[in-house]
């Protein structure tokens, strides 16, 4: 059997805002056929990091490739074979289900035949088929959220990148959720890339896991590498994220002194030259 093949690959991908590092020269692969999931505490990088992934905004320094495009000169090719749903979606509200998703198909090149076809299938995969005609702006938060998910799969993206999957969908939602992401790289060779705090979520869909703390990998692997690497053998992701994260905790609280100019360690004694 050989190896997975790899369908993203990140290289020294940095982020600075002024003289804040918001992502720390983080290097990552997405095999193809997996979910790939991004943890970590608040304010870590996570969102900065999907951002640069999907050519959302420009990463100060780095290499972003996706199924062989370079996404700085191949940019276009790169963002054809990516489908985004970023933490905050933007829907147009004045459009019907149906034309949303007309309107996103046309983004991509899809022909009418086309977006017909997965347009009907997909209403009826997030179980908004009656609603089809109805303006969005009728649409709960977590109807919407399901649209916006019909929305990027319907170009059939070889990579498929979230921000925070789980938020505004109730308990059908989520089940939903991890049952098409499973069906999605097995049966379809699809690449999940997502970010989230709900670590059930994580723990039940995710083949390999990266916890990101103050804009750099503390840790990665599967969730039994995870454990081990943590020292909690027997422990639910939970308490292996509790150990890793807290272990940055004193780089974390350096840095955010140094980011608004405090003083750290609280002993008056650093030397100080100003
Ligand atoms: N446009 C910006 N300008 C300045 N700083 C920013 C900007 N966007 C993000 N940051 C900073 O970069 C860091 C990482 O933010 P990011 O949104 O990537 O975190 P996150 O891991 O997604 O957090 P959360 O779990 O809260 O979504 C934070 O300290 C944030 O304040
Ligand atoms: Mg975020």
């Amino acid at each position: 059997m050989r190896d997975r093949e790899t369908l993203v690959v990140v290289k020294g991908l940095h982020k600075m805002y002024g003289d804040f590092t918001a992502v720390d020269h983080i290097d990552l692969e997405v095999p193809v056929g997996q979910v790939f999931g991004v943890l970590g505490p608040n304010g870590a990088g996570k969102t900065t990091t999907l951002r640069m992934i999907t050519g959302l905004i420009l990463p100060t320094a780095g290499e972003v490739n996706i199924a062989g495009y370079d996404l700085r000169t191949q940019t276009v090719e790169a963002k054809t074979v990516t489908g985004f749903i970023p933490d905050r979606p933007y829907v147009y509200d004045k459009l019907t289900a149906f034309e949303y998703l007309r309107f996103v198909g046309g983004l991509y090149g899809m022909s009418r035949a086309e977006i017909a076809d997965r347009v009907d299938e997909l209403l009826g995969l997030f179980g908004l088929r009656e609603w089809s005609s109805s303006l969005i702006e009728s649409f709960s938060h977590g109807m919407k959220q399901r649209l916006v998910f019909a929305g990027a799969l319907l170009p059939n993206p070889r990579l498929l990148v979230i921000d925070e999957p789980m938020v505004g969908l109730d308990p059908k939602g989520h089940h939903l959720v991890k049952t098409l992401f499973r069906r999605l790289v097995e049966e379809q060779e699809m690449s999940i890339l997502l970010s989230t705090h709900t670590l059930e979520v994580a723990e039940e869909v995710c083949d390999q896991i990266v916890i990101i703390n103050h804009g750099r990998i503390v840790a990665r692997g599967s969730l039994g590498e995870l454990r081990l690497e943590s020292g909690q053998t027997d422990g639910n992701l939970e308490q292996v994220f509790l150990r890793i994260t807290e272990e940055s905790q004193e780089e974390r609280d350096e840095k955010v002194a140094e980011r608004f100019g405090l003083a750290t360690g609280g002993t008056g004694t650093d030397g100080g030259s100003a």
